[in-house]
């Protein structure tokens, strides 16, 4: 038998309706923030992700699923949504037109980590990514859209909030933290060592123990913003605040990718294990023109749709819908014709084989629909059926015409 790949899951059923469950209340409520679908290639050059996840990230440096095409191209599964957008965001001219521009995304994205619990190679994202809005609004925006889709959905969670600085202030910041660093390096482990010169403000969320008793008494970016940036946080705050949405402050948040700057935040649950970021974002201010776009502000986020399935509290479905069959074999094709015309309006679940009437509710019960429809030679003679309503048990016999 041949498996799926590990880390690579299949939806279906059950599951695939808490998908498009999700989907279609986030769409919603993305539309009600202004936001307009991209749909963006699965498959993009690589050095899109180097250039803006950054070369120093695990996601660049480990986790891509990367090859040489039959052209010679250096390509990659995109690992994220967020620089296929930008790219698309610069090749459409957007930038150059100016103006205010929201889209909102779904889809599979690949990282090549090590499977476990709400972790997985292949997995789905929904983001959102808004280009042209400077003011810090946007960003207490995108936040209550995480915090509408996750209450919609009946899920509870923790915001947690950090600032990543600016052009002007991060410099600075990171030559103190360096300078922290190189004093404790004895003690930290190889990834940070590797960190102090590629990208030093990831030491701070290194998931190694010992490290982060060292780092402890580092200095906080939040006590070395310039005073815009501080500004802006302390904004932040308190939409946050008047708009009863509550947070933490975490020091060591600084996300796994490196073109944020400014606001950045993560949403976690406590009820699904050790992978508990259910979304994460922030302002990337400076991407748009790393890319070779014109300087645009933008900000987004995306949410982890399959650590959200596992907590997505369904409303009961109604049951809908018809299963029709036949208790004789002559009658098999008459339910065929009549089930083709009531699917012009309706869901009818058909069994081609001819079975009593017992069978049929058996069936039927299986199949969670609302009636049981049934033809047999009787009904055939007198041009009727037999419907049975599952949920209040009521029967009746009508004529066909009328079905
Ligand atoms: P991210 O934090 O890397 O951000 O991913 C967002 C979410 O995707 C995570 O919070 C998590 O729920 C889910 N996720 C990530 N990796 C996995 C995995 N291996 N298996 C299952 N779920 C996973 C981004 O991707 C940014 N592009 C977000 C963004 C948009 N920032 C600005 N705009």
């Amino acid at each position: 038998m041949i498996s799926s790949l590990r880390g690579m899951n299949d939806i279906l059923s059950e599951d695939y309706e808490r998908f498009t469950y999700f989907i279609n209340t986030a769409t919603k409520i993305a539309g009600r923030y202004g936001f307009h679908f991209i749909e963006t290639p699965l498959l993009e050059e690589t050095s899109l992700f180097k250039r803006s996840v950054g070369e120093s990230s695990d996601i660049v440096g480990k986790e891509m699923y990367q090859f040489i095409d039959k052209g010679d191209n250096d390509v990659c599964l995109r690992p994220e949504g967020t620089a296929g957008v930008v790219r698309a965001f610069i090749q459409k001219k957007l930038d150059r037109a100016g103006g205010i521009h929201r889209f909102f995304y779904h889809g599979a994205m690949f990282r090549y980590e090590r499977p476990q619990k709400g972790r997985l190679r292949q997995f789905h994202q929904f983001g959102v990514e808004s280009f042209g809005v400077e003011s810090v609004y946007e960003d207490a925006a995108m936040i209550m859209m995480v915090s509408d889709i996750l209450e919609t959905l009946g899920i509870g969670y923790r915001l947690q909030l950090n600032s990543l600085g600016c052009k002007e202030c991060m410099p600075p910041y990171r030559n103190k933290l360096v300078k922290f660093v190189k004093e404790c390096e004895e003690g930290i482990c190889e990834d940070c060592i590797r960190r102090v010169d590629t990208n030093p403000i990831r030491v701070l969320d290194c998931k190694n123990g010992s490290c982060q008793e060292l780092y402890v008494g580092a200095p906080k970016f939040l006590h070395h913003l310039c005073e815009s940036c501080e500004s802006d946080f302390n904004t932040l705050k308190k939409i946050l605040n008047d708009n009863k949405i509550e947070y933490e402050i975490n020091t060591n948040l600084v996300r796994g990718l490196d073109y944020y700057s400014k606001t950045a935040f993560e949403f976690v649950s406590d009820d699904i294990g050790s992978q508990s970021a259910i979304a994460g974002g922030g302002r990337y201010d400076r991407l748009v023109e790393f890319l070779d776009g014109r300087p645009t502000p933008a900000v987004g986020f995306a949410m982890g749709i399959e650590r959200l399935m596992e907590l997505i509290k369904m409303p009961q479905a109604a049951k809908k819908g018809y299963y029709m069959g036949a208790m004789d074999d002559e009658c098999v094709d008459t339910v065929v014709q009549i089930a083709h015309k009531k699917r012009k309006t309706d869901t009818v679940i058909i069994d081609y084989k001819s079975k009593n009437l017992k069978n049929h509710l058996k069936a039927a019960d299986k199949a969670g629909v609302k009636y049981c429809a049934v033809i047999g030679s009787n009904e055939m003679k007198d041009k009727t059926i037999w419907i049975k309503n599952l949920e209040d048990k009521t029967e009746n016999t009508i004529p066909i015409m009328e079905f």
